[in-house]
């Protein structure tokens, strides 16, 4: 089998996105119901060790990425052992997180010690009440702390703020005015339908465009930094600036061109888009044979069956998924 994983649309696929378990100890309501969802039985969740095999899989097809995710991949008991040992994979060029920063708290040397720095962090909102009604829950001051502390360590920090339509664009301006004075980077997620509910707006709002218009309103022309052409993230700067912000189409997509990514699932289920509404069993074929090639195979023949723009997106409007399923 070939070194590298490249799909039918000749897009290299290095990057993969993996979910280590879909439970949170949150409950944005951008991403589910307050009631929760029906998270996963343990023994339907990838094991640790097949977790590391999986990772393996795909580091020996080419991927040098691997972003952590979940639901909250802290709220899952041995997180810290499995990164141990994902760390020591050779090939595997870097290791991300994204978390919603509660519980990281202990572990932040820990995981400088492992050359993991790239954290990036669902945050809301800068005003605690409307952190704690967005989150359903009242971690405000915890989440604070651990930013600032990851900042004052030196990682690479990324806050997600999703922008919401009467909810917290007042936040996106003091957020702007936060990236300037902090060495952070803030990014403005379009809202997308993984509520975990009904669809989301038919239509949306507060588009990158709208969001950008924003900002320029009020902060007069804003300086665009380069970046890599797989990137979601348009990324800029104010002038004398300490961090940066950016945005992400989610919603509207416009980087399908150059993805470089693929999911997995807690549930060991590959997804070959954000927006899949098919996914391939990789739990099984772990389970049944025990083989790595024949999982490289199955791997591999997915990817032949990519959709060009997430186009699968269009048939999303009953849709009932959550990001915390998905892992974003
Ligand atoms: P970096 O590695 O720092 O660039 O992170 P990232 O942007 O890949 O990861 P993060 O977990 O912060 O994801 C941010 C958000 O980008 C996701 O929650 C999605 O909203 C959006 N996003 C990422 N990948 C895709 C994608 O393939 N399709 C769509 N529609 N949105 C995506
Ligand atoms: N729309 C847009 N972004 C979402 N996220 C979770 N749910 C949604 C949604 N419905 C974001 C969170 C998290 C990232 C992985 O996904 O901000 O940081
Ligand atoms: Fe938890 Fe992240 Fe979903 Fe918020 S967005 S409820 S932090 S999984």
């Amino acid at each position: 089998l070939s070194h590298m994983l490249i799909d039918n649309h000749g897009r290299t696929i290095n990057y993969l996105r993996l979910a280590v378990t879909d439970n949170c100890n949150l409950r944005c309501q951008y991403c589910m119901p307050e009631e929760g969802v029906q998270f996963a039985h343990k023994n339907e969740l990838l094991s640790w060790d097949e977790l590391l095999l999986l990772s393996q899989s795909f580091v020996e097809m080419g991927v040098d990425k691997i972003r952590i995710t979940g639901g909250e991949p802290f709220v899952r008991k041995g997180l810290m052992d499995f990164l141990e040992k994902l760390a020591f994979l050779d090939g595997l060029e870097e290791i991300s997180i994204t978390t919603n920063a509660t519980l990281i708290g202990p572990h932040i040397l820990h995981l400088k010690k492992l050359g993991i720095t790239k954290i990036n962090i669902s945050f809301d909102s800068l005003d605690k009440s409307r952190f704690n009604e967005i989150t359903r829950r009242n971690q405000f001051d915890t989440v604070m702390t651990n930013v600032q502390r990851m900042m004052d360590e030196g990682f690479d920090v990324k806050l997600n703020c999703v922008v919401m339509d009467g909810k917290n664009t007042q936040d996106i301006i003091p957020f702007v005015r936060y990236a300037h004075d902090h060495p952070i980077t803030v990014r403005f997620l379009e809202e997308m339908p993984f509520n975990g509910q009904s669809s989301g707006p038919a239509t949306l709002k507060w588009d990158y465009i709208t969001i950008l218009e924003h900002i320029k309103d009020h902060f007069g022309p804003i300086q665009k930094l380069p970046a890599p052409a797989s990137s979601t993230s348009l990324n800029y700067q104010l002038k004398g600036s300490k961090g940066k912000f950016g945005v992400i189409p989610s919603y509207s997509r416009t980087f399908c061109g150059t993805c470089n990514r693929v999911r997995v699932t807690a549930k060991g289920e590959m997804q070959t888009c954000l927006y899949a509404t098919e996914t391939i069993d990789l739990r099984a074929l772990i389970r049944e044979h025990d083989h790595i090639n024949g999982l490289k195979f199955s791997i591999y023949t997915a990817m032949q069956a990519r959709h060009k723009d997430g186009f699968e997106a269009e048939n999303q409007s009953e849709t009932k998924k959550s990001m915390t399923l998905i892992g974003g």
